[in-house]
């Protein structure tokens, strides 16, 4: 391993730590109580699998800017519980209808499909509840700026509109423009988001903040990119989840319109322009450099 994917290791077990003390059924100040079995389903849903890219990411960008990584931990963990989130309803019968997550029976398998509605609202709820504390920044002016972002980037303008393009896209063949508005919403807006938190969380300039809410744009798309290459090149013993699944519900990806070869130079293509973003940073951002190339050579 190198020096930089072991200490990406130490920032995911910080952020699963984080996530595990949000999770505990014991309840927080100012709740009433935590029923067992929507905790036992939370954190079956959370804990245990996930690449952890989103609060990598926000915790490598705010490192540029000397944050306290026990804040950054705190706002990436935040952002994992939307992803998780996202996940749960993604795989829903009356949305992909899917019963493999990370290896395992989704949320409404392992539970049932009331539970998992559940385990997705109190997530997203959760996130803002670590977002807004003061441990997460002491400038309430920060937690603000943090809350509108995220609030932006899961929701109707973002990862929740696009999951709407999503579901409407099932059969209809979606032109180039189409299926890049659908992605960067279900997908790219929560990966920009966590780079532009990490912008925010370090005060940065607003030069340095452009510079980074585009190189995760572009990582974004990326990303989902190599999702759907994945979803017809991998299988479901590397992915932990099911494949072939795109093209059985004849879904938007960029894969059925340009073919896998052209969708992976078009990823590869984003990658060289997002790294381009990084160079006034200079060597501070290799890790997230290093990121940006998982993003594109990833195998899960
Ligand atoms: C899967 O996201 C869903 C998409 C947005 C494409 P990830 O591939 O990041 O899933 P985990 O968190 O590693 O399981
Ligand atoms: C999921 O896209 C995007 C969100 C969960 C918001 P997919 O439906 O392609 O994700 P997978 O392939 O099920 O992980
Ligand atoms: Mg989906
Ligand atoms: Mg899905
Ligand atoms: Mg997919």
């Amino acid at each position: 391993m190198t020096k930089i994917e072991i200490l990406q290791q130490v920032r995911i077990k910080a952020v699963e730590s984080a996530l595990k003390d949000a999770l505990s059924v014991a309840p927080s100040s100012g709740e009433l109580a935590r029923p067992e079995k929507l905790l036992e389903a939370m954190q079956y849903s959370v804990l245990g699998g996930g690449k952890r890219l989103r609060p990598v990411l926000l915790i490598e960008t705010a490192s540029l800017f000397g944050v306290d990584e026990t804040r950054s931990v705190r706002a990436g963990a935040a952002l994992e519980c939307i992803h998780c989130y996202s996940l749960v309803h993604d795989d829903l019968p009356s949305m992909d209808n899917d019963n493999l997550r990370r290896g395992k029976p989704t949320t409404h398998i392992a539970y049932d499909e009331a539970t998992a509605i559940l385990v997705g609202d109190g997530l997203l709820t959760l996130a803002f509840d670590l977002l807004s504390d003061p441990a997460t920044h002491p400038d309430a002016n920060v937690r603000i700026q943090l809350v509108q972002l995220y609030s932006k980037a899961s929701g109707i303008g973002g990862m929740v509109g696009g999951q709407m393009l999503d579901l409407d896209a099932e059969g209809n063949q979606l032109d180039y423009a189409e299926i890049e508005t659908l992605q960067a919403m279900k997908t790219g807006a929560l990966i920009r988001c966590a780079c532009e938190a990490g912008a925010i969380m370090g005060q940065a300039n607003i030069e340095e903040r452009e510079a980074l809410q585009e190189f995760g744009t572009l990582i974004g798309r990326a990303f989902q990119l190599v999702d759907d290459i994945l979803d017809v090149t991998s299988d479901s013993a590397t992915l932990g989840k099911n494949t072939d699944k795109d093209s059985d519900r004849g879904k938007g990806t960029m894969v059925e319109l340009l073919g896998v070869e052209a969708t992976k130079q078009r990823a590869e293509e984003l990658l060289d322009n997002a790294l381009n973003l990084l160079s006034p940073f200079s060597g501070r951002a290799e890790p997230l450099a290093e990121l940006a190339r998982f993003v594109v050579e990833r195998k899960l």
